[in-house]
């Protein structure tokens, strides 16, 4: 965004702010009147999990091996990679080994399966499905991380193509295994393909990935208390006694109580200097962005060809906290709004933040709900806390990203499996709303609205090629 662009965002939000107070003043869209159906849950479209005692699963009578796999990434791609392992052991009659998390350069985080995962629950829920161990066997116990960092082994599967087909898997792993009893996969992030798998496959990918897979217990337990702080909120004393009798009257007629929204926000350097973009913050950002994208990147960044304004149009910019706020509030989200913000950390830090805060005061994250003592056990682990930001994900009413990405992915498909309002932001549409440097509020106001309408968790089925854990219908879902 250039420098003009960015000021333009700060004129609108200082509309937004007057229009709260005029709310029904000039457009249809008035926030009041869309506030209420923002907040209607999504109707029956047809569509629910599907009944799993229909197909019995079958336990292999004797086990090829065993299946370690090595995965890298952030939590949400480990999780499709450990949906993904549990497929490859099923489709080669072997047991898994519970699945390595690699340490990630950007989030370092060492928590392993266990940290993250309710190992128990996992094992159990699949224990007719496949067979599934904790750790290697003494004789194998030599197959570790390290091993094979040191040299090139027969035992590693180094070269399993992205979206690897089934018979990929027979025709190359299962003589490894039947060989040496055993076969490390490592890359194995999207390495099993998502077309001309057997249903059976598929059914159990969903499974994994919507029943099997549950946090530790103590993730689900302070999810639980956040979210119930979150639903209702103890007014501080000085709100208690100025505002007490006006909340206690209105909040029988208002929509939104006991209500709240997720607001993925990813934010960081990284993406922003890999988007290319321009985010407003003068020449200094854009020097420092630059030079983030030569050291990392060596300038193998694709979109640092495009201009910042054909970027934008194309959709290809992550949003600013300011203008996903921009977003919400033309949605019809406003300061009585209980908005709860997942995210690691922002570029740009609080100031970065202070738009959005002073449009949706009752904005709330891990630090504001989370006592001290709470977070003591999850500080500085990037998984556990990317854990419970997706936990809180899970349960909230309304859902939106500010940009695509492997959350976004990740609760967009969970959030469809249970039929949850979830808002899909037209990316292209709010570039070029933003690039309008005559629009008033009201038409960007009636442009965002428009713009949304069918994209906020209207079902659509998988095309091929697409994810089944972003697109969870038609494999994982039945119609009802
Ligand atoms: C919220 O906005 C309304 C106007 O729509 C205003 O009267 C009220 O003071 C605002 N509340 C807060 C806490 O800012
Ligand atoms: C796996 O086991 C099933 C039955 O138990 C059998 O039909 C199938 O051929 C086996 N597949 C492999 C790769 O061993
Ligand atoms: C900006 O928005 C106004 C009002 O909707 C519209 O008339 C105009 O064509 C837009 N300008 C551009 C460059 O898209």
């Amino acid at each position: 965004m250039t420098m003009e662009l960015y000021c333009r965002a700060a004129t609108l939000v200082f509309f937004t702010l007057l229009s709260f107070s005029y709310a029904s003043s000039s457009s249809m869209y008035s926030p009041t009147s869309q506030l209420s159906e923002i907040w209607t849950p999504l109707e029956n479209q047809g569509w629910k999990p599907c009944d799993e005692s229909r197909n019995k699963p079958t336990l292999p009578e004797k086990s090829e091996g065993y299946i370690q796999v090595f995965l890298d990434g952030g939590l949400n791609q480990q999780r499709m990679g450990i949906c993904d392992a549990v497929a490859v052991a099923k489709i080669l009659n072997a047991t898994l080994v519970i699945p390595y998390l690699e340490l990630n350069p950007v989030w370092r985080d060492s928590s392993s399966f266990m940290d993250i995962f309710d190992v128990d629950h996992f094992i159990d829920v699949l224990k007719d499905d496949i067979s599934i161990v904790k750790e290697l066997p003494e004789e194998y116990s030599w197959s570790t991380r390290e091993y094979y960092a040191l040299a090139i082994r027969d035992t590693r599967i180094k070269a399993a193509p992205v979206h690897a087909s089934a018979n990929w898997y027979l025709e190359n792993v299962l003589p490894v295994l039947q060989s040496y009893g055993i076969a490390a996969i490592s890359p194995f992030s999207h390495r099993l393909t998502f077309d001309n798998v057997p249903m059976d496959i598929q059914h159990l990918r969903c499974k994994v990935n919507f029943q099997a897979l549950v946090f530790v217990p103590h993730i689900r337990t302070l999810g639980d208390a956040l979210i119930s702080r979150l639903r209702n909120p103890q007014p501080s004393n000085e709100e208690m006694s100025s505002n007490y009798l006006q909340e206690v009257t209105s909040s029988d007629d208002n929509k939104n109580a006991g209500k709240f929204v997720v607001l993925h926000l990813r934010f960081d350097k990284d993406m922003a200097a890999h988007s290319a973009c321009d985010f407003g913050g003068g020449k200094a950002e854009k020097l420092a962005l630059a030079k983030y994208r030569q050291v990392i990147w060596q300038g193998r960044v694709l979109n640092s060809q495009f201009t910042d304004e054909e970027l934008r149009s194309q959709g290809r910019c992550p949003m600013t906290p300011e203008e996903v706020g921009l977003l919400l509030a033309a949605m019809g989200f406003d300061n009585s709004t209980h908005l709860y913000l997942a995210s690691h950390k922002v570029y740009g830090g609080g100031a970065r933040i202070s738009t959005l805060r002073q449009l949706f005061p009752l904005m709330e994250d891990k630090k504001t709900l989370a006592s001290s003592f709470e977070r003591a056990q999850i500080k500085g682990k990037a998984s556990l806390l990317a854990a419970l930001d997706y936990y809180i994900s899970v349960h909230s009413d309304i859902f939106i990203s500010a940009s695509p990405g492997n959350m976004h992915n990740a609760l967009v498909g969970h959030r469809t499996y249970l039929n949850l309002k979830t808002i899909r932001p037209n990316m292209a549409l709010m570039g070029q709303l933003f690039l309008n440097k005559t629009m008033e509020w009201s038409e960007f106001e009636h442009a965002v609205v428009e713009g949304h309408e069918n994209r906020q968790g209207q079902l659509r089925l998988r095309k091929p090629k697409q994810s089944i854990y972003t697109y969870p219908a038609p494999d994982c879902m039945c119609q009802a």
